[in-house]
């Protein structure tokens, strides 16, 4: 089964695609093999992700604007996937997570709703594919976070390792799986790059401090980098979720006080913000055993980052994921390609812990997503005439319990 798996997260930078084929190892059906055909980035229309964070907590937006976006948002998503689509042959399945609006967390962590947009009938509409969609509110329906979702993939592709290996995302929020130690361990860390995109969004209207640039040249504030870590975010047991809800526009001006942020030079705040982001990941890291950290996401293209984290880690080494075979950088877009696989065998997107509930918390693992139109994976699997899976081959539940990956990608 092909999948066009499409992401994009709360930095708003890209949405993050990666076209999989997925077929069952002929002599072990619980390995599946997964050969990446093409990983990338298309543009986000820079109106809309304006209009996004124009909206995004704390501000406020009238449900008219909602849905609009929730439209803009569909049609951004419908034009990345007809291009990769068009440029790299058709899809059995596109599976879309979206873009977050709002991930509402309770003051005592648990998760009472979540809400991604970005219509996916219009994803349909535009490929003639059908579209898996809405992949967290079964989890938060069931009891859980609704996230972090990567530990199955985690899982699947670093669980039979003899030690216990954490595995790092650092995307707007940076979230840790731990594999290879009993039962999975997950949950958000802290805020990834999302502090550092907004101050430096605020003061230069610019996306990112490329290359940590700014940050490089100023110095960590100490008594800011105590305050912010004394967020008691950070000592919440996990599983744990956040996001821009909590680490907003006006998280900084909140924590520090207006006079001691407009006191703050720029690049002073970025170091602490680097700082900040290196120390919260170290932090939860460090009371898990873990004899290495992989690493993926765009925070670990940021070279102060990276040297800040790898110091704070020592003397457990930080690993690129890409070193181990696994895209750094389309780890989520594989991600989803992979729920939208599952989802559409029906089985769950989650992983079981010993005691039966859910690594999120839920109640149990659930089958993750939507599907439009609701008929189409009906006589699943749906050989395409080009694809090398047997017709009329057996719908494969069988739980899956490694994933492969092959490359095959050029990269875009
Ligand atoms: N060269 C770089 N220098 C500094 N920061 C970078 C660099 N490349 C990526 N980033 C950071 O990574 C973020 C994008 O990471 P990504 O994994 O796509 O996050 P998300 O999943 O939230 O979309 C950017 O917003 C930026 O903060
Ligand atoms: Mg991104």
């Amino acid at each position: 089964m092909r999948v066009l798996g499409m992401m994009s997260g709360t930095s708003l930078d890209a949405i993050d695609v990666a076209l999989v084929e997925f077929a069952r190892d002929h002599d072990d059906p619980s390995l599946l093999r997964g050969r990446l055909l093409h990983l990338g980035e298309e543009p986000f229309p820079e109106d809309t992700r304006d209009a996004l964070w124009a909206v995004l907590p704390p501000a406020p937006a009238d449900v008219a604007t909602w849905n609009r976006l929730h439209a803009a948002v569909g049609d951004a998503f419908a034009e990345a996937a007809a291009a990769v689509l068009a440029a790299h042959g058709g899809a059995d399945l596109v599976a879309t997570h979206g873009q977050t609006l709002h991930h509402g967390v309770r003051v005592d962590g648990t998760v009472h709703a979540t809400l991604q947009i970005g219509d996916a009938s219009r994803i349909a509409a535009a490929t003639a594919v059908p579209v898996l969609h809405d992949l967290r509110t079964a989890d938060v329906a069931a009891g859980g976070q609704g996230a972090p979702l990567a530990p199955l993939l985690d899982q699947l592709l670093l669980g039979g390792q003899a030690h216990p290996t954490a595995v790092l995302n650092i995307g707007g929020i940076s979230n840790l799986t731990l594999v290879g130690a009993g039962d999975v361990l997950a949950g958000d860390l802290g805020p990834g790059n999302a502090l550092l995109d907004a101050a430096v969004h605020a003061a230069t209207g610019r996306a990112a401090d490329l290359d940590a640039r700014l940050a490089r040249t100023g110095t960590v504030d100490r008594t800011a980098l105590a305050t912010l870590l004394a967020d008691p975010f950070y000592a919440r047991p996990l599983p744990r979720s956040t996001g821009r809800e909590h680490y907003d526009g006006q998280y900084l001006r909140r924590m520090l006080g207006e006079d001691s942020l407009a006191a703050l030079a720029l690049p002073d705040l970025l170091a602490t913000l680097v700082e900040l982001t290196a120390v919260t990941i170290a932090r939860g890291v460090a009371p898990l055993g873990a004899r290495r950290v992989v690493a993926s996401g765009g925070g670990i293209r940021n070279p102060l980052l990276r040297e800040r984290l790898a110091a704070r880690l020592a003397p457990v080494p930080l690993v690129d994921a890409d070193e181990l075979g696994i895209p750094a950088d389309g780890k989520e877009a594989l991600l989803i390609a992979l729920l939208g696989y599952l989802g559409a065998h029906g089985l769950p997107g989650t992983l079981a812990t010993r005691d039966g509930t859910a690594h999120t918390g839920a109640s149990r693992p659930v089958v993750l997503g939507a599907l439009t139109p609701p008929h189409a994976l009906r006589h699943l699997p749906v050989p395409r005439s080009d694809s090398t899976a047997a017709a009329n081959a057996p719908v494969d539940s069988t739980p899956v319990g490694r994933l492969l990956l092959e490359r095959a990608e050029e990269r875009a």
